[in-house]
């Protein structure tokens, strides 16, 4: 599931949402431009690099025209008598400074893009796994992945190159026109004759081929779901023999893109046509009008080649912004996704990597008292209603009921991952708002049904649970956990590699490095969620062991669903659609001969 979120999040990549270029949209992006501050000496410096280059380019055309010029034995300008070698040199000589120029223009800017680029996706990415758990109910795993990927690549783009051609092309085309007027105003004026015209057609072709390319790029991305889901559900498809159904299906929709493709290329080769026939058009009118102006004696030849040279020049200039144009539109966009993340609120917690110290201390009385609760993300539904119950300090509390009583969540309040909506939650009397939310995260832990490992070795992920832990804790509280075992079976050892790279465990191993992870950070209240409940019986036996040893001298929160697992508990609360129904030892629960809970454990033995 995860894999297909992130891969939604490539095909965004492509092609990111653009928006109008406006006061409001500047405004924000310039929040962003902080993160250019400390890089701003060197950011300034490019900058005028960058418009050094740019002009020194523009010299080239004048240049050229004044050696062909020479070269006929006429002088351009009386008061400068050059000949061919001194203008050649000349140019080298630009030539040479602008080599220069230009790479410490890229290497600055590259350098500036980098390390602000770094700033922002590493604050971003902090800002990310601080958000309460709420944010993440609301949005794909896909769509965050992206925004530190695609959006913040799209933002370092432009920083890097977008931004530079932009003020490039800004220079050379206000200086090439400038300079054509200077040269031939009369042909300057026959070009801008016709400009209204093709920019016009310009626009108007453009728009259509756009939306039809998206067109294509919408249906492509439909396809590509097909082959998506195939391969997720690999196992599916062939269990059915449904090879054949999902090659027509994906064959359906390639024809779809086939047949948008092909409209849009219709259109496209009408609008390259048309360029290129202006393109070369305007070439021969203005050579033709040029050698005109030159037979009458109106213009040297060099000038119209340095003419012909401006215009070339300027005539790409143009032929670039609607690009650029596009790239600026797509990083505002970007920029406001991002942005969005930045201003959200985090949770309130003190986050320092070294030091997890506690604070106040918790010994372990939980108490729920008339709990009220609904997700943020939907209101509507009470998913505990008037929820109470108590743990001493040291009990076991087992909480059953069937699935979606509520009780993953209550183990989720625990932890303050929400707030409730009413009612308190007690930690040895005191509201849990009396507590930090480092403090309470710091003493409670969870063992889940599914635990998840994260990509690197056993050693790491054991010590997820106390990063200080020194080698010898971690094998101890393996042993402790049963691990140590099969750990030392392996040719690595606690070296070896887990997680998507490395070798996959099974779920009875995986439940004993969680295992081993809780009792390294040695919690004072114990969370377990399910956590046998998806075990073959072998491996139930070595985690259920592992189970008793952790629960030992800490109060234990016992979510099953399977009761044989909790009879020994000293309190069994009963929770059904998010209510309390009953709660008592497994005798006192027993003799209630219309209760759920005999009623439950009689379904279960009987199987
Ligand atoms: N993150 C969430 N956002 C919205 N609703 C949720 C969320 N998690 C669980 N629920 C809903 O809350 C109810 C209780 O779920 P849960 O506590 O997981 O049940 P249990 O663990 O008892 O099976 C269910 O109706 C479920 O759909
Ligand atoms: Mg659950």
């Amino acid at each position: 599931m995860a894999r297909a979120r992130l891969n939604s999040g490539n095909a965004q990549a492509e092609e990111l949402p653009k928006v109008k270029i406006n006061k409001e949209s500047i405004r924000k992006v310039s929040e962003l431009l902080k993160y250019l501050k400390p890089y701003r000496g060197k950011f300034i410096v490019g900058m005028i690099f960058l418009f050094l280059s740019s002009l020194t380019g523009l010299a080239f055309p004048s240049l050229l025209g004044i050696m062909i010029d020479a070269a006929q034995g006429k002088q351009k300008y009386d008061f400068l008598p050059l000949n061919i070698n001194m203008i050649g040199y000349i140019s080298f000589g630009i030539l040479f400074i602008q080599a220069f120029i230009s790479f410490f223009r890229i290497r600055l800017f590259v350098e500036v893009a980098e390390k602000s680029l770094a700033d922002i996706r590493r604050d971003t990415y902090f800002k990310l796994i601080t958000l309460p758990m709420n944010f993440f109910s609301q949005r794909r795993v896909g769509e965050l992945n992206s925004r530190i990927s695609a959006d913040l690549s799209q933002i370092q783009d432009t920083l890097t190159t977008t931004i530079a051609e932009m003020i490039r092309q800004i220079v050379i085309l206000v200086g090439g026109v400038t300079l054509l007027f200077y040269v031939s105003h009369k042909l300057t004026l026959l070009n801008l004759g016709v400009l209204p015209l093709l920019v016009v057609v310009a626009v108007v072709f453009g728009k259509f081929i756009r939306k039809l390319s998206r067109q294509a790029q919408d249906k492509l991305a439909d396809s590509n779901t097909v082959v998506e889901e195939t391969l997720q559900g690999i196992s599916n498809v062939k269990a059915f023999v449904n090879e054949a159904y999902e090659a027509g299906r994906y064959d359906k929709s390639l024809r779809e893109v086939v047949k948008i493709a092909l409209r849009g290329a219709n259109y496209r080769g009408a609008f390259a046509s048309f360029i290129i026939f202006a393109i070369f058009g305007a070439i021969v009118g203005v050579i033709w009008y040029g050698s005109i102006l030159v037979s009458y004696g109106e213009l040297s030849v060099g000038s119209l080649t340095t003419y012909i040279l401006y215009s070339i020049f300027v005539g790409a200039a143009m032929g670039s912004f609607p690009e650029l144009y596009a790239n600026v539109q797509k990083a505002l966009g970007a920029s406001e996704r991002v942005l969005e993340i930045l201003q959200e609120t985090n949770e309130d917690i003190s986050i320092n990597i070294n030091d997890n110290s506690i604070v106040q201390k918790i010994d372990g009385n939980l108490e729920f008292e008339n709990v009220q609760f609904s997700y943020p993300s939907r209101k509507e539904i009470t998913v505990l209603n008037g929820v109470s119950f108590k743990a001493s300090a040291g009990e076991k509390v087992a909480i059953v009921g069937p699935s979606g009583a509520g009780k993953s969540t209550i183990a989720g309040l625990i932890l303050r991952f929400y707030e409730t909506q009413s009612g308190k939650i007690l930690f040895d009397g005191n509201p849990s708002g009396h507590y930090s939310l480092t403090d309470i995260r710091n003493q409670v832990a969870i063992v889940p049904q599914d635990v998840l490992l994260f990509g690197g070795t056993i050693r790491e992920n054991i010590a997820y649970g106390k990063l200080s832990a020194s080698a010898d804790e971690v094998i101890a509280a393996s042993k402790r956990a049963n691990a140590h075992e099969f750990i030392s079976g392996f040719p690595e050892g606690y070296d070896t590699l887990v997680g998507e790279r490395g070798i996959k465990l099974s779920g009875g191993q995986r439940q004993r490095i969680a295992i081993a992870r809780a009792l390294l950070k040695d919690p004072a209240i114990l969370i377990l969620d399910e956590a046998t409940s998806s075990l073959d019986s072998e491996s139930e036996r070595l985690v259920q062991e592992a189970l008793e040893e952790l629960m030992k001298d800490r109060t234990s929160i016992i979510i099953a669903h399977r009761l044989s697992t909790i009879r020994e508990a000293d309190k069994i609360v009963v929770l059904e659609k998010g209510i309390v129904i009953e709660s008592g030892t497994h005798h006192q629960l027993m003799e209630n001969q219309e209760g759920l809970y005999r009623y439950l454990s009689q379904l279960q033995y009987e199987v």
